[in-house]
């Protein structure tokens, strides 16, 4: 079957082919070329003369018109590279006329070889990105760990430049502190801040059952018990080998296990379980608690020979609550860091919620802060809001009332100061008492007295 024009519509036909941006080829059933517009000239470097009327398999071996025509079938956007450096994308479909019958097929290329080199520049730029971005992060979180570490309270910020200092000593440190005051994020501020070049290890003493203890912490030979590793395996004191090994909970630690840590802080050396091969060892320790140590000592459940050893210098975390300075610059920063982690804009936070952070009592320091911050940033983003709304804040916050302030006049106390503190006790009592609507069992639970102790005051009060 072959295609034809007369002579008017076939005019018709080129000018408009020819102004197309693709390239576009029509052959009737015999595969001979009917169509070749401008734009095929430019792409495939052919001219009309040359292909029109020929069989288009001998110009182009590999076109997707033969398959047409002898399936029937349409292809679409086919990914091609006809040429080095230069790629298309065809589409190819047959051609019929009105009764139906096969009259021949048509196929457009079009190029794509700018979006193609634009692609790889892109993947290439963001690979770079990627690269760049990691040893940023790498830098940032080397360099900028006790910069990382804010506050606004003169005796913290005293303690926290003394660690500073003291970190490129090779001195072990004793931190102190409530949970979520910072001992993490001290004990790698000193490693980073050291200049050590080993790794920062860290083992938590609560975390390891007893019996797991010393293969932990000073590895073991291949077959050395059942269980085992056959290779073996190296314990924490080698992995961080000149470098920084952080013992959390340190109060934790096994009284048994006491003497062993004691001797390779001493003697400069570990030997793995099973093997007799002394490994020399060169690591600073940075213990943590949460708990009384010298307490310990005293009543014997920390050797005072290895306290000693580990202490060589102490700081002490202060908690948030004794550093109230710190809550309104902490919240600040993580609402920062959360809302453009989340890629929000920072959004506000009313005063009403800083009088509230401001009065509660910071249990969980600033681990417990940012957990806040975070709840808040995602629940005003989930409702679409500007600022932190008091509903957004967990139930305990939101019972605190800041209304219940009691002013203290210092200037004038005439009355003396017994009289001073019965008259803030009556009036927390009585404010307490109308919180939990004169339940007395919860106002004693929530102020922490006996109920008999409550009945006596009410009774003294007159409440
Ligand atoms: N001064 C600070 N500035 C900025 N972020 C802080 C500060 N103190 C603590 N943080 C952050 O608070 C969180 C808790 O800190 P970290 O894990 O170091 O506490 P911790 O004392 O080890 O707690 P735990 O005893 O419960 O293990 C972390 O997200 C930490 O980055
Ligand atoms: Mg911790």
């Amino acid at each position: 079957m072959t295609i034809k024009f007369n002579d008017e519509n076939k005019e018709v036909f080129e000018y408009i082919l020819d102004n197309i941006p693709d390239a576009i080829t029509v052959v009737d059933t015999d595969l001979n070329t009917v169509f070749f517009n401008k734009t095929s000239e430019e792409y495939f470097d052919v001219k009309k003369e040359d292909i029109i009327g020929k069989d288009l398999r001998d110009v182009f071996p590999s076109s997707l018109l033969p398959k047409v025509i002898e399936s029937e079938k349409s292809f679409f956007d086919i990914y091609n590279s006809p040429r080095e450096k230069t790629y298309t994308i065809i589409s190819a479909i047959p051609l019929y006329d009105k009764e139906g019958n096969l009259i021949g097929g048509l196929s457009r290329d079009r190029d794509i070889t700018e979006y193609v080199k634009l692609s790889d520049v892109l993947s290439k730029t963001q690979n770079s990105l990627a690269e760049l971005e990691k040893e940023l992060s790498a830098t940032v979180n080397m360099e900028s760990y006790f910069s990382n570490i804010i506050s606004n309270n003169a005796e913290f910020i005293k303690r926290i430049n003394l660690c500073k200092n003291i970190s490129r000593t090779p001195m072990n440190i004793l931190l102190n502190g409530e949970s979520g005051t910072g001992k993490e994020l001290f004990s790698k501020a000193v490693h980073y801040e050291s200049g050590r070049k080993g790794n920062f290890v860290a083992v938590n003493c609560s975390a390891i059952p007893e019996e797991l203890f010393e293969s932990e912490l000073f590895g073991y030979e291949g077959g050395a018990f059942t269980g085992a590793n056959k290779k073996g395996k190296p314990g924490k004191f080698e992995e961080a080998n000149n470098g920084t090994l952080f013992l959390d909970e340190i109060g934790d630690m096994p009284v048994s296990l006491q003497p062993k840590i004691l001797r390779i802080l001493e003697d400069g050396y570990v030997t793995r379980i099973g093997s007799n091969k002394k490994i020399e060892i060169d690591v600073r320790i940075v213990s943590a608690t949460n708990k009384n140590l010298k307490e310990a000592v005293n009543d014997g459940s920390f050797r005072k020979d290895l306290y000693y050893r580990l202490n060589t210098f102490q700081i002490g975390l202060i908690p948030l609550r004794e550093r109230k300075e710190d809550i309104v610059l902490l919240a600040n920063k993580f609402l920062q860091q959360i809302c453009m982690e989340n890629r929000m804009n920072i959004i506000e936070i009313p005063n009403e919620i800083l009088a509230i952070f401001k009065r509660h009592s910071w249990e969980g320091n600033v681990r417990e802060l940012r957990n806040i911050m975070q709840r808040c940033v995602l629940l005003a983003k989930e409702s679409n809001n500007e600022k932190i709304l008091v509903e957004f804040l967990p139930d305990y916050l939101q019972e605190i009332n800041i209304e219940e302030e009691i002013s203290i006049d210092y200037d004038s106390f005439s009355e003396g100061i017994e009289d001073y503190l019965e008259k803030i006790e009556k009036e927390i009592i009585s404010k307490t008492l109308a919180r939990f609507n004169y339940n007395k069992k919860k106002t004693a639970e929530h102020l922490r007295m006996p109920r008999s102790n409550l009945y006596y005051k009410i009774e003294k009060y007159g409440l």
